[in-house]
């Protein structure tokens, strides 16, 4: 089975092409193309990304990467265009007009590079209809059923809280081919056995739009027993790099400079880690960081990575106490982190250290850092694990901002 996966529900465009094969509760996965092309770059000048503007360079950059994704995965060549363009522009205008009414631009690309293609071997889009913005998530859900209806093909809607789960399944990708310009793009022929999840398992999702410790019962069932009663995780990481004046985003630029800081310079607080749920809070902890600053009269380098090494201790101790405490209470068999935070190398060794101390007997997954961020591999993959919701009504396929795991 092959399946395109398309991804656009915050600031980054992806497409990705999978090949699954084999027995398929336990498939090979070839990764034929996964392309990423990132608008980090224009959000930072406005310190958050900016929905409308999301939902522009979505339609400018979607159509390239798309074709990238493609071409990569070798199933376009130039000369597999359809016979009569023409004739099919005539006779599907009116349909693909409608279905990108509100994305105009993206519609004008489709019209000219996508209409006249000949249907790709592929068996399945899958594509990200939510959680995120709803003006990015509407290019891509959008662009998705053009395709459907271009290529009488299947949709199968995906959550994006779902795909970040699937990144743990995949190896670490050491050895794998990676071309960094301005769009990101990797590939791998090899076929890759997906490592099993022993259930019930847990995952961390922490990103920038979201902090939820999910409890997975078995395949496919998910129950959120706690999330962020404020800012996520991710965002209380940008909210303190804007503050220390470090730019857009925040996680990485404050992981690097935390790693030579003092982390037991300030003792910021640790909100909610007592608490007896498993909920979050990080705006106390940001308050108290900003309060840290605004005392100092003068904020010299080192005081910068202290800060940063502080902060980044109090997040990421609260994280993985209360993912530790939620893995035995639930006695689950396997934990997992996924999402842009889960890239954090400070929560990836404090929490497998922790797990290692407690609950010794549990399976720590983390996904490839490559992956922790949006891409489109990790919704093909969702895709393949929802292909019974593969649907040949396409124009019931709607974006959900709010979308939840269920
Ligand atoms: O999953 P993601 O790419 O997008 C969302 O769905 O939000 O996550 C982006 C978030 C940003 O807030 C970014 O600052 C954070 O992930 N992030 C990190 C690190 N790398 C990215 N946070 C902490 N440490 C990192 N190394
Ligand atoms: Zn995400």
């Amino acid at each position: 089975m092959r399946i395109l996966g398309i991804e656009t529900s915050c600031d980054e465009t992806a497409a990705a092409v999978i090949e699954a094969t084999g027995p398929a509760a336990r498939p090979c996965i070839r990764i034929l193309s996964n392309v990423i092309a990132s608008q980090a770059k224009l959000h930072a000048k406005f310190g958050g990304v900016v929905p409308h503007l999301a939902k522009r360079e979505h339609q400018r950059n979607l159509v390239p990467v798309f074709s990238m994704a493609l071409r990569e995965a070798g199933l376009r060549n130039p000369k597999a265009e359809a016979r009569n363009p023409k004739q099919i522009l005539d006779s599907k205008f009116k349909i693909l007009n409608s279905i990108l009414e509100r994305e105009p631009d993206l519609l004008a690309r489709v019209l000219k590079r996508v209409a006249p293609l000949k249907p790709p071997a592929i068996d399945a889009v899958a594509v990200t209809v939510g959680p995120g913005l709803a003006p990015a998530l509407w290019v891509g859900v959008n662009f998705a059923k053009a395709l459907a209806y271009l290529w009488e093909k299947p949709i199968i809607p995906v959550n994006h809280l779902e795909g970040h789960i699937y990144t743990n399944l995949l190896p670490q990708f050491d050895r794998v081919e990676r071309r960094k310009t301005k769009v990101q793009c990797f590939r791998s022929p090899i076929p890759y056995l997906l490592t099993p999840i022993r259930f019930p398992a847990l995952c961390l999702i922490v990103s920038g739009g979201h902090t939820e410790l999910v409890l997975m019962p078995g395949r496919s069932r998910y129950r959120v027993i706690g999330e962020t009663r404020d800012d996520a995780a991710g965002e209380a990481f940008d909210k303190v790099a804007k503050m220390l004046g470090l730019g857009f985003p925040g996680g990485p630029v404050i992981s690097r400079l935390a790693e030579r800081g003092n982390l037991h310079a300030i003792s910021f607080p640790r909100p909610m880690l007592h608490a007896a749920n498993f909920d979050f809070s990080f705006s106390g902890l940001k308050t108290a960081v900003l309060y840290t600053i605004r005392d100092r009269r003068r904020l010299t380098e080192r005081a910068k990575r202290d800060i940063a090494a502080s902060f980044e201790q109090a997040a990421v101790d609260v994280l993985v106490a209360k993912t530790v405490r939620a893995a035995g209470q639930y006695r689950v068999k396997t934990v997992m982190i996924g999402g842009g935070v889960a890239a954090n190398k400070k929560l990836r060794a404090d929490l497998g250290q922790a797990l290692q101390r407690s609950l010794p007997d549990t399976c720590y997954l983390t996904p490839d850092t490559s992956l922790t961020g949006d891409n489109a591999l990790m919704i093909a993959l969702a895709g393949y694990f929802n292909r019974k919701k593969k649907t040949a009504r396409w124009a019931a396929i709607r974006a959900d901002a709010n979308l939840r795991l269920r």
